[in-house]
């Protein structure tokens, strides 16, 4: 499974409950490249400068680290990508890799919410480092026990966020339709609570589930 959607849209978020109910893993290339920053290795360091201005890192490093992660053993059942495929190179790149080891695509979930909406996703967002959970100062606030320990993304500032809105225009809708003609996409509406976008997921996956 592979989840589509603007920077803000909920996909980690929704992929919370996605793990729980398909038992997959959840690879979210973003958390993989904030994990490389915060260890400080090699790939760590050369993506932190693209990701702390909102630009994309290079397909190369990305792909590598996309395509080592799902031949590993937990991901033979199945799994659930966040954030990869964002580029054509990528789209190819994976395509050709799912090819070689004889794994269909199951569906690409693409959660759609205007540009006007997500700013303030953004910049309220908090991520607890202890445990990855994602709130919301206002749309889904942390327990206060919690509250102290909250971080604040380095791209979620507005102008980050203005580039990062740019790249999934310019680089990540185009492969959408690469998806669709082959009959693999499914669009959720993202707009609502995220239990009601949880609601729309369900049934829009039903047959698979
Ligand atoms: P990545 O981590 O993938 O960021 P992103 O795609 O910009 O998406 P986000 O994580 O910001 O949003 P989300 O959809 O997960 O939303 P969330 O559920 O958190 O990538 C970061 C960077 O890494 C990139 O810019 C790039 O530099 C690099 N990178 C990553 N992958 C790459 C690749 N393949 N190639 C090249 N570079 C790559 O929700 C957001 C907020 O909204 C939260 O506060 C949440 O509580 C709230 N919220 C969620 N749902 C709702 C709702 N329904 N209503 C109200 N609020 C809601
Ligand atoms: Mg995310």
């Amino acid at each position: 499974m592979i989840l589509i959607g603007p920077p803000g849209a909920g996909k980690g978020t929704q992929a919370a409950f996605l793990v729980d109910t398909f038992r997959i893993p959840h690879i979210s290339s973003g958390d993989m490249l904030r994990a490389a920053v915060k260890e400080g290795t090699a790939l760590g360091k050369q993506a932190d400068e693209f990701m702390k201005k909102g630009a994309l890192v290079p397909d190369d490093l990305v792909i590598g680290m996309i395509i080592e992660r799902i031949g590993k053993p937990d991901a033979q059942g199945g799994f659930m990508l966040d954030g990869f495929p964002r580029t054509a190179p990528q789209a190819d790149a994976l395509d050709q890799a799912l090819k070689r080891a004889g794994v269909d695509l199951d569906v690409v979930l693409l959660i759609e919410v205007p540009d006007g909406l997500i700013l303030e996703r953004i910049t309220g967002r908090r991520s607890d480092p202890q445990t990855g959970t994602i709130y919301h100062i206002k749309f889904n606030p942390a327990p206060a026990d919690v509250v102290a320990r909250l971080v604040h993304r380095k791209d979620d500032t507005e102008e980050a966020f203005g580039a990062r809105l740019a790249k999934y225009h310019s680089e990540t809708t185009p492969i959408i339709p690469f998806y669709e003609q082959r009959g693999l996409l499914r669009r959720v509406d993202g707009v609502g609570t995220p239990a009601e976008v949880t609601a729309r997921i369900k049934t829009a996956l039903a047959d698979l589930s």
